[in-house]
Parts: C-alpha cells; sequence; structure tokens
C-alpha cells in the first residue's frame, strides 16, 4: 500500500515544515515538497491544506482491563484502543500487574491475553511490582533483557494492595541500575492518607469530597521527596507518574536543578479540572476520584509552567475509567469505596492543544514533544515511534487546528458512562488517524480492525 499526504504541515518535537509525506507499506519513505511528481502511482492521497501532520499520540500511563477497587476498569483493549485511535492516540504503553503472591512473567501472561486480538493500535506494557523478592529482581531482568518490558511501577500508596516499602523501593532501584530499566512512582504517603481516611469516616464524611480532603498534596510532595532520595542515593533515575500537585513538582525541580535524574508526568485532568469539581451535588464528586486527587484552583499555574520548563517531561493520561453506575456507586456511601480512576484517553490531544497550544501556553513543538517525542524516548520507542521521519512508523495524526468538537460521553468511544469534561468544547481535532500506514480513523470513526495492534518490545536505557 502506497499512501501520499500532500499539502500539510509536518510539526515534530523539532520543526514546523510545509511538506508531503510518502508512505510505503507501515513506514515514511520520504519527505519533501511536491511528491506527486516524484512518488509514482499511490493507491491513496490524501490531501491536508491546512492541516497538521502530527506524530501519533502515545499515552505511556494507562489501566485497560483491570481489576482495582473491587471492580474492573470499563474500557478493554479493544474499546480503549478504539478511543485512542478516535482521539489521535496511535500508542498505548498499558499496566501489567504481577498477581499478589505470583510472579512477573505470569503477570506479563495475563496482560498480553487480554490485549492480543483486541488491540486497534500499537501497545507496550510496564510491570507493577507489588513484592519485591530475590526472585522478583532476577525476574526484573528478564523482562528488561528479554520481555521488552523495560519499566516497572512501584507505589508509596494503597496499603495493602499496592504499596511495598523504602527498602523495597530502593532494591529495585539499584535493579535497573544494572538492567538499564526504569523506576515509576505512585508517590504518595500511603500510610499516612490510611489514617485520614479512617478518621473522616470515624467522624461521619462520606461524601466525595474527602477522597480530595484525606489526600493533601503535602503528602504527595512528601513521598516525591523520598523516592527522588533512595533515586539518588541508588545512583539511577526515577520517574513520578501523574503528578498532581504543586508542591510535588517543586520537589521535581529542585532535585533536577541539583543534577538529579529525577522526571515526571502530569495528566490533563490536573491542568483543567480542580477540587471544585468533588463538591458538585450529590454523587457526582465521584466522577473526579482519583489517586492522587484533583487540586485546588490555581495549583494548575505551576504545573503548566513546568511542562513548559521542562521540569514535567510529559503528558500522560493514567485512564481509568470507571462507570457510575454499578462501580463508583460502590462507594455512595463511603468515599473510600469509590473505585479511583477516571477517563482520558480519548481526549489528551485535543484538551493539550486546546487548552495548551490555543491558549499560549505551549509551542507547537512542545506539544509534540509531551504528547509524542517524550513519551517515546523516555519508554524506548524512539524513534520508531514518536516523530515524523523518514524509516518511522508511519503512525501519523492528520490535525484540524480550526475544527471544533464538544465533549461528550454520547459521542466518545470510551466505554464509560460520562465524561469528566461533558459539554466542553475544544478547538483542534485528529480528522485522519493512521497507524503503521492504514488509515484507523477518519470520518469520526474508527475504520480499522481490532487486533491489528502490535505489541512493541521497548528498548532499554542505555548508559
Ligand atoms: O486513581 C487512579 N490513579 N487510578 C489508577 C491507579 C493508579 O494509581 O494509577
Ligand atoms: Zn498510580
Ligand atoms: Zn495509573
Amino acid at each position: 500500500m502506497r499512501t501520499l499526504i500532500a499539502n500539510g504541515t509536518i510539526v515534530t518535537a523539532a520543526d514546523t515544515t510545509p511538506a508531503d509525506v510518502l508512505i510505503e507499506g507501515e513506514a515514511v519513505t520520504l519527505i519533501g515538497r511536491d511528491l506527486a511528481k516524484v512518488a509514482g502511482k499511490v493507491d491513496r492521497t490524501i490531501d491536508a491544506k491546512g492541516r497538521y501532520l502530527l506524530p501519533g499520540g502515545i499515552d505511556v500511563h494507562t489501566h485497560l482491563d483491570m481489576p482495582f477497587g473491587g471492580s474492573t476498569s470499563a474500557d478493554d483493549f479493544e474499546s480503549g484502543t478504539v478511543a485512542a485511535a478516535c482521539g489521535g492516540t496511535t500508542t498505548v504503553v498499558d499496566f501489567a500487574i504481577q498477581p499478589q503472591g505470583g510472579t512477573l512473567a505470569e503477570g506479563l501472561a495475563q496482560w498480553h491475553q487480554k490485549a492480543e486480538g483486541k488491540a486497534a493500535i500499537d501497545y507496550g506494557f510496564h510491570m507493577i511490582v507489588r513484592q519485591v523478592t530475590a526472585a522478583t529482581l532476577a525476574e526484573m531482568d528478564r523482562l528488561v533483557k528479554h520481555e521488552g518490558v523495560t519499566s516497572f511501577k512501584l507505589f508509596t500508596a494503597y496499603p495493602g494492595v499496592f504499596m511495598v516499602d523504602d527498602a523495597s523501593i530502593f532494591k529495585a532501584l539499584q535493579k535497573t541500575g544494572e538492567n538499564g530499566g526504569l523506576i515509576c512512582m505512585h508517590a504518595e504517603n500511603g500510610g499516612v492518607i490510611d489514617v485520614l481516611v479512617a478518621q473522616a469516616l470515624a467522624a461521619g464524611h462520606t461524601e466525595p469530597r474527602w477522597h480530595g480532603l484525606t489526600r493533601p498534596a503535602r503528602l504527595e510532595a512528601e513521598a516525591t521527596n523520598r523516592v527522588i532520595a533512595l533515586a539518588e542515593v541508588a545512583h539511577v533515575p526515577v520517574y513520578i507518574v501523574h503528578l498532581s500537585a504543586s508542591e510535588a513538582l517543586l520537589e521535581v525541580r529542585e532535585a533536577r536543578d541539583r543534577g538529579v535524574a529525577a522526571f515526571a508526568e502530569t495528566c490533563p485532568q490536573y491542568l483543567f479540572l480542580s477540587h471544585e469539581n468533588y463538591e458538585e451535588p450529590g454523587f457526582e464528586g465521584a466522577k473526579y476520584v482519583m489517586s492522587p486527587p484533583l487540586r485546588p484552583k490555581g495549583n494548575e499555574r505551576g504545573l503548566w509552567q513546568g511542562l513548559r520548563q521542562d521540569d514535567l517531561q510529559l503528558v500522560a493520561t493514567d485512564h481509568c475509567p470507571f462507570c457510575m453506575k454499578d462501580q463508583k456507586e460502590l462507594g455512595r456511601n463511603d468515599f473510600s469505596k469509590i473505585p479511583n480512576g477516571a477517563p482520558g484517553l480519548e481526549t489528551r490531544m485535543s484538551l493539550l492543544w486546546d487548552g495548551g497550544v490555543r491558549q499560549k501556553q505551549l509551542s507547537l513543538q512542545r506539544f509534540v514533544q509531551l504528547v509524542s517525542a517524550a513519551p517515546a524516548k523516555m519508554f524506548g520507542l524512539y524513534p520508531k515511534k514518536g516523530t515524523i521521519a523518514v524509516g518511522s512508523d508511519a503512525d501519523i495524526v492528520v490535525f484540524d487546528p480550526e475544527k471544533k468538537q464538544t465533549l461528550s460521553a454520547k459521542s466518545l468511544h470510551m466505554k464509560v458512562d460520562y465524561n469528566p469534561y461533558e459539554g466542553r468544547t475544544v478547538q483542534g481535532v485528529p480528522e485522519t488517524v493512521l497507524s503503521r500506514g492504514e488509515v484507523v480513523y477518519e470520518g469520526g470513526r474508527y475504520v480499522g480492525k481490532k487486533g491489528r495492534g502490535r505489541f512493541l518490545r521497548r528498548a532499554a536505557r542505555e548508559e
């Protein structure tokens, strides 16, 4: 299959260039002006006049088909990756989970089973580690060297579910010093949060807003400081996931200013929503129950500054949707029983374009860096993914910067019965999306095949 995308403007993390793109098979083979004159016979020409050509989005933080909080996240690998494609994301890196008392290999096999035959776009896996034993540490080597799983998530939160102690975190960090993996940290002080939650419930506070009130920013900052200190002593990089509080960002910035290899992502919900959402009437605040929680209005200003200054390296979604009906409802009488998480996979690109590029918070280059190039580089996918260049996978978003879309659960493709941004209008949406040279989204519909997505073996860090 030979496809010519003509008359568009290519945006990468480095440049903005008016140029045509020739795709042969799955890869980009030629970039230049007036390629119709030299390309020979093509099967399809896409006219991209007035459109930007962006490298496909890469979302490195998703939870598809994930058992959590007494429920399972509402999007599986089919619905989640279809929604991703419709929103301009052509790669996801999802979190496989070590079963309680089981091995990393078992967790990985489970996740391959969940994805195979279902994924509509390419995907990779991180591995959540919940017990750090000598055997687990040996398995980490195997995952990095032989399985293409080169990053691991550990938690200082969710005692009894995912939380591990500092010694375990330290051992896992040291292991990545040997094998080139990367430790991703959920940084909140879970032990103290559990005390605050018990005290709030004992005082009769059961409403969703108490989720936010029992997870103070200071406890995110404390845990962020702690895990960075552990990484510093282990002499390895560390990556903080879903950073929400500007207090936590200060810890990352301070470390980076001292030359420590501390990295962090934030998510659209922390840029566009706030603690005020928990105050919505009735049980509506449950829509926004996620961890870390939404922060008070004004907090987002620090995050935007962090994104501009590279104290925050990228934007992922932490997509972990639970329906209001039957799922969030589990916590109607007790906020601590509301499954933690919210949908975001399909709306990341447009929200960040609209609130970032259009509001002059981000340049075109920085936008592409945050949603595609930096995720690819951080997690061992570059330059196959994350750019538009000769030899790269033809994962390309033909993006219409003028078109508006009003976000609504009814028209979005995520399999969840609400949207946190319901009724919000964004300007700037994907028009056509290609994944490895195949058009998978056009005319407002997913047009690819389920199961066409491929597992991506990611590279380890090079020293
Ligand atoms: O509330 C959240 N973030 N749910 C997903 C699990 C996690 O901690 O990332
Ligand atoms: Zn987390
Ligand atoms: Zn998460």
